[in-house]
């Protein structure tokens, strides 16, 4: 893929980024130079990880290796950036940043010699079935595009946006999996309330949310049409969504999402 990559931050979504490269032989162990921040990390990645990689504690000697890399992927806490210390000759190398809210401009400003480039992904890319929205910073050549959409293109389906849409996307799409969980489980209680045991009811819940999503993708139904197979007059589903309705459920999951975009612009 190319001869070095450093992951400055070694965390859990770098290893759901960069495991299934090793997995599809895609990407060298030996190519790769992660930086943790404390000790513990380090042994624990020695002793667990299942991939010899070249590891190091932030400022260890040694550590100052990962900037001899091409690319470097940075994936600390966004409250951890002012930690990481630029150190690089090379203006042509690229630094890819999975922060959540780091704006482009404050990467450029922190890593000047870096032509920059922001992602946001979600978690669902742990088990290969992520979305990340890229942004292109300045200056980034088609061959050098095509390099990091690699590293992301095996675990996520891939977007790209300019950059004043990255909050929205982050909110619906990273934000998005908390929500859905909160809505498992909620619905989940529903069924509990009615009798049914807590996992069978998880279990349903699932099963229909997935079957749902199936039924609307296969068919082309729109969503609304799909709502109105189901509902009868007089009956039980219409009765559910007048509950909703007057609970103003649609209006919460807007604000949600909104609401999320604007923290995510808070950061910046
Ligand atoms: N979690 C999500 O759903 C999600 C989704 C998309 C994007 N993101 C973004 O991904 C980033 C990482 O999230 P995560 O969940 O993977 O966090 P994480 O598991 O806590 O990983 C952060 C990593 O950074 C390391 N680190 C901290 N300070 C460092 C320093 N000064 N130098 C080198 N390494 C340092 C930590 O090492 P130690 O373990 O030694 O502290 C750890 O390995 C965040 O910025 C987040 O916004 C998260």
């Amino acid at each position: 893929m190319t001869s070095k990559i450093a992951v400055i931050g070694f965390g859990n979504i770098a290893k759901a980024i960069i495991t299934p490269l090793f997995d599809k032989k895609l990407l060298n162990p030996k190519d790769v130079y992660c930086l943790v921040n404390t000790k513990k990390s380090l042994e624990n990645i020695k002793k667990n990880y299942k991939y010899d990689i070249n590891i190091f504690q932030a400022n260890s000697k040694g550590s100052e290796i990962i900037w001899d890399c091409k690319v470097k992927l940075l994936s600390v806490k966004p409250q951890q950036i002012k930690n990481i210390i630029e150190l690089e000759n090379n203006n042509n190398n690229l630094l890819v940043s999975i922060l959540a809210g780091v704006s482009l401009e404050k990467l450029i400003k922190r890593f000047p010699n870096h032509k920059c480039i922001r992602v946001v992904t979600n978690i669902p890319i742990t088990i290969g079935k992520g979305l990340t929205g890229i942004s292109w910073g300045y200056e980034i050549t088609d061959d050098q595009k095509q390099l990091i959409r690699r590293l992301f293109e095996n675990s996520s389906k891939i977007y790209e946006f300019p950059e004043d849409l990255l909050d929205i996307f982050l909110a619906l799409t990273s934000s998005g999996p908390a929500i859905i969980a909160l809505i498992i489980e909620a619905l989940s209680d529903g069924g509990l309330s009615g009798g049914l045991q807590k996992n069978l009811s998880e279990e349903l819940v699932m099963e229909m949310i997935l079957g749902t999503v199936n039924l609307i993708r296969e068919t082309n139904l729109t969503t609304a049409e799909l709502k109105n197979m189901v509902t009868s007059p007089g009956g039980t589903t219409i009765s559910a969504l007048r509950v909703l309705e007057n609970r103003c459920l649609r209006s919460a999951l807007i604000e949600a999402v909104v609401s999320a975009s604007n923290r995510s612009k808070e950061f910046r």
